[in-house]
């Protein structure tokens, strides 16, 4: 394995290789959690150009990392996202290039974003029920959606991953269900505790389930913890002999979650996020308009990283400036 030397180091001794990088807050799904009405272009918010995205990809990847997460909104939705795949592609040490996507053009375009060098996919899929799917996202297209997940895993992705974010009444009790579509598969389904943001508090107070139940499930049904690498993030591993896939389970209110963070975020408007709930995000925007600007980025990214929190405020109800996830990517 080749070693990797991140120079995103935090006062609390974590490392950081990993970027997500949030190409538009622009979303064409509706879920209730996150965006219930809908995107709203209140104003035209101008999203990083292609040139601003490749001075920060290699700002970063000089900087140590080797991973990056395309998110939105949905990213998929830009017209230059296979050109945005291949730019990060050619970028000397990012090893692996991931989006989250809701899927909508997945089982039509999933050929073209591998080709383009996409090595890890993660499809938003919170419930296998068609209906109930429909009434939680505006889109009847489970079925459509599940179908682009049959063609990616035929194709040389690294991993595909299924999240979907637990929710009291509504697939808390469908475990059953994804156990039977990962029995033959080497899909990774992970369930995700619904997190408080500034926009959905009654939501969340009506439909957050801790995440206990269902590893009890798991264990009763002979599922066993995988022993976590240094280099995995916060997501914990449940494997089975008589399975293909495998589970994980995100659990953001759990006690040391944050001290396996191993990520940052930069914006779709190029602003620095240190922490998916923190209070402030750094504008680095004036510093991604040509390349000549690199060592001046770097230098702040580092000094930025200084103010890193050992953890989120979510327990005490601070969701810090995050109205909902598609603003600074989930
Ligand atoms: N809590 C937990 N997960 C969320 N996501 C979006 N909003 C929330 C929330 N409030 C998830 C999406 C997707 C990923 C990008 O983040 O469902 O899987
Ligand atoms: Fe869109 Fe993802 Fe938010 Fe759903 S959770 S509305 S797919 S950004």
């Amino acid at each position: 394995m080749k070693q990797h030397d991140p120079q995103l180091v935090d006062p609390h001794g974590r490392r950081f290789p990993y970027l997500r990088l949030s190409l538009t807050d622009v979303c064409n799904f509706s879920c209730d959690y996150c965006l219930p009405d809908g995107y709203q272009c209140s104003e035209k918010k101008q999203f990083l150009t292609l040139n601003e995205i490749t001075n920060a990809v290699a700002a970063f990847a000089d900087l140590g990392t080797y991973k990056i997460r395309l998110t939105g909104g949905e990213p998929t939705l830009r017209k230059d996202f296979v050109e945005i795949i291949s730019m990060i592609k050619s970028t000397p040490g990012i090893e692996q290039i991931a989006v989250t996507t809701n899927g909508y053009r997945l089982e039509e375009n999933i050929e073209s974003w591998v080709e383009a060098g996409l090595t890890h996919l993660n499809v938003s899929v919170d419930t296998l029920d068609a209906k109930l799917f429909n009434s939680l996202t505006g889109h009847n297209r489970l079925k459509k959606i599940l179908a682009g997940i049959d063609k990616a895993l035929k194709l040389p992705l690294a991993k595909v991953k299924l999240n979907a974010v637990l929710l009291k009444g509504i697939n808390s009790h469908q475990i059953l269900e994804y156990t039977g579509l990962i029995r033959n598969k080497a899909l990774s389904v992970r369930f995700i505790e619904l997190m408080q943001t500034g926009d959905n508090l009654e939501y969340f107070k009506r439909y957050h389930v801790s995440s206990q139940a269902l590893k009890n499930e798991l264990f009763s049904n002979g599922w066993t913890e995988k022993l976590k690498d240094i280099a995995s993030g916060p997501a914990q591993e449940y494997v089975h002999p008589d399975y293909k896939g495998s589970f994980g389970i995100i659990a953001p209110y759990s006690k040391s979650f944050c001290d396996s963070c191993n990520r940052l975020r930069l914006s779709s408007v190029g602003s620095f996020h240190l922490c998916l709930f923190g209070e402030k995000g750094y504008s680095v925007r004036h510093l991604l308009q040509s390349a000549s600007q690199l060592d001046i980025l770097k230098e702040q990214l580092i000094v930025a990283l200084a103010d890193k929190p050992k953890a989120h405020f979510l327990h005490q109800q601070n969701t810090g400036m995050t109205p909902n996830l598609s603003t600074i990517g989930g």
